[in-house]
């Protein structure tokens, strides 16, 4: 079996069978040429990094409504792409958005550099990210691993040495496939494939254009591939949330440090999320504690939120934070650690 042949079958498949997605040149175009704008691509790769595609579709059409070019959102306002990104998480990567955009701007004539080294030097733009584009955007040969493309490697070589330990070998093996022509089609054809037809659970096999040279399926072990060595369990760290409200409705938000987690972000007042949280409401008054508790994931620890609330005076003058006006408040441009406090703020007699 010849590797070209593998890359071969997939993109024919491809040619038949891509998601039509809306940062993405269909193969009947690409293959004449035709290549996406890379500020769609750019930033569509740094949207899927948090979420699925279908989460990030109408994310992405809203992002670039409003901010139609690199240009648009070099000159943005922070508060602004924060309160879009809201709900996709990892809010650094949308403060290195911008910073990006700026450098490019500054640096770059307004154009991303069209190399994977070149992207490299950009804030917020890693190894996979910038593959991605170079692949994607410019048609450089370049190997693009995420996850999806791990499986499907380590089913097409039969691979069981577990994850994490294995990303060297699967990026390894995923790099022999990739062709000099039409590179960008083939990691997206890796990528469509690994979403709709080699998946986590239950793959379908009977569909994929590449079980004839599957070693996983020919072995019977597509279904338990790859493995993953057991991780070990997150800590469960505490805290306290406060969500005051004024008799006129204005509520008590403060914006979060720039260094750590949620940082820049608008949030609750509360105490250090801790194993043993110290209270630390923001302003004296009958704090309340609301039955129940938020949980949220985050990737090193789990957190727990106690959420407290109390109707603050007129006069009152707090310790952190200010007062939003209720009118001028969103709770959708919350961070979703802080749009579950506020939802279970609203459950409070
Ligand atoms: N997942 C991450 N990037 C993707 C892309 N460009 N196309 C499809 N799925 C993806």
């Amino acid at each position: 079996m010849d590797t070209a042949d593998i890359g071969t079958a997939l993109l024919r498949w491809y040619d038949g069978a891509a998601r039509v997605l809306p940062w993405r040149v269909p193969p009947a175009l690409s293959r004449q040429g035709v290549r996406p704008d890379p500020y769609h691509v750019w930033l569509s790769e740094v949207m899927l990094q948090q979420t699925t595609v279908e989460a990030v579709r109408p994310r992405f059409a809203r992002f670039v409504t409003r901010w139609p070019a690199l240009a648009a959102l070099a000159a943005a306002d922070e508060a602004g792409v924060m309160g879009e990104w809201a709900g996709l998480g990892y809010y650094a990567r949308a403060r290195n958005l911008i910073a990006c955009a700026g450098v490019v701007m500054r640096d770059h004539g307004g154009t991303l550099p069209q190399t994977r080294d070149g992207l490299l030097t950009l804030p917020g733009i890693g190894p996979y990210t910038a593959a991605a584009i170079a692949a994607i955007a410019f048609d450089a040969p370049e190997t693009v691993v995420d996850g999806n493309v791990e499986r499907v490697m380590a089913r097409l070589f039969d691979v069981q040495a577990p994850l994490p330990g294995a990303k060297r070998a699967l990026a390894a093996l995923a790099a022999t496939l990739t062709p000099q022509a039409r590179a960008g089609d083939h990691a997206q054809a890796l990528m469509d494939l690994g979403a709709t037809i080699c998946t986590p659970r239950a793959p379908d096999c009977g569909a994929c254009p590449l079980v004839g040279y599957c070693a996983a399926f020919a072995r019977g072990t597509a279904a338990d591939l790859p493995r993953r060595q057991k991780k070990a369990a997150r800590p469960l760290r505490r805290g306290l949330a406060y969500v005051g409200r004024r008799a006129d409705g204005a509520l008590l938000l403060e914006t979060r440090a720039k260094a750590g987690l949620l940082g820049g972000m608008t949030g609750w007042p509360g105490s250090d999320w801790t194993d043993d949280p110290v209270p630390a409401p923001p302003v004296p008054g009958d704090w309340r504690q609301v039955a129940g508790e938020v949980r949220h994931v985050f990737t090193h620890f789990e957190l727990r939120l106690a959420v407290f609330t109390a109707r603050l005076p007129p006069d009152c003058a707090p310790l952190r934070g200010a007062f939003v006006p209720s009118g001028d408040f969103d709770a959708d441009t919350l961070p979703t650690v802080m749009r579950k406090v506020w939802e279970l703020a609203c459950k409070a007699p």
